[in-house]
């Protein structure tokens, strides 16, 4: 029977080290960490991510100024208000929250964000630095992810990592990450022609595909540490994520539960790369 990663905890614990910095800078060198969140529409669950996002700003005691524009602004006035709060002194990080509605352009918007304050870690300049390991910030995901593996004591050097799911904000990061780290990084993907077998040699498995449980137990090598990154709606209305939880903890050392695994450590992260990007801006180590 696996260890519980309790996500929340790990989370509260990242987000009180954030705090307590943030108080340390603040009262050393006189300066105010702000977060700007842009919501463009009514998209419902968009709504409780941000409002989260904000909940956790005055957690840490960041300032967080919240752009709600209507689902019918043009891509120009988009654009405009991003200039504007990349030059805005009192903003140091921006997020944008996607996805956007159809008519904008989603790259060319992220692409505007300066790479200064790119948060999301999204921006074509803080990928490339992913890659070659010399980074400031870290998709917050990802992220997340290394910090929940770390809580776990597991050592990734030398251990099998599959990753399962290859998108630009989860899987690709992520397998860079576990490569700095000196694992031994398979990903896989729905081309992939036989995914359990992969899975089965897998020391640290991390499943990032959108598929409800899609993974199961007897495609989980005994021991192995299992990061559940799906968030999927069921008919019935709960939550589950891409890996059949009551099946794989009895193959698992640790596994995430969803919700409550890597879901509370993604705005964590948001934090901690906000505190990073202010740190850079005024010369703190
Ligand atoms: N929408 C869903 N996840 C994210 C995220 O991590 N960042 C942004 N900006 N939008 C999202």
């Amino acid at each position: 029977m696996a260890n519980i990663i309790d996500g929340k905890a790990v989370s509260a614990r990242v987000k009180e080290e954030i705090a307590k910095e943030t108080a340390s800078v603040k009262a050393k060198y006189g300066i105010n960490i702000g977060l700007a969140v842009v919501i463009v529409g009514d998209d419902p669950a968009s709504r409780i991510y941000v409002n989260n996002k904000k909940k956790a700003c005055e957690t840490v005691g960041f300032a967080s100024y919240e752009y709600a524009l209507g689902a019918d602004i043009t891509q120009e006035e988009l654009l405009q208000l991003i200039d504007k709060l990349n030059k805005d002194d009192s903003v140091n990080g921006i997020l944008v929250q996607l996805p956007l509605p159809k008519h904008l352009d989603e790259k060319a918007v992220i692409n505007s964000i300066s790479p200064e304050k790119d948060v999301d870690a999204f921006h074509p300049v803080n990928v490339g630095k992913i890659m070659i390991g010399e980074y400031s910030f870290l998709p917050c995901t990802p992220a997340g992810i290394m910090e929940l593996i770390a809580s776990t004591g597991v050592e990734i050097k030398g251990k099998e990592c599959v990753v399962v799911g290859r998108s630009n904000i989860v899987g690709k990061p992520m397998s860079m990450l576990l490569l700095h780290q000196s694992g031994t990084v398979t990903i896989c993907h729905s081309k992939t022609q036989d995914l359990a077998d992969h899975c089965r040699k897998a020391d640290i498995l991390v499943v990032a595909v959108g598929v409800p449980k899609l993974v199961t137990g007897d495609m989980i090598k005994e021991g192995a540490v299992v990061i559940d990154v799906g968030m999927n709606r069921l008919e019935n209305g709960k939550l589950c994520g891409d890996v059949d939880f009551d099946s794989a903890k009895e193959k698992a050392s640790f596994i995430t539960p969803v919700p409550g695994g890597v879901g509370p450590m993604t705005i964590a992260m948001l934090m901690k790369n906000t505190l990073t990007a202010a740190k850079i801006k005024h010369g703190i180590e």
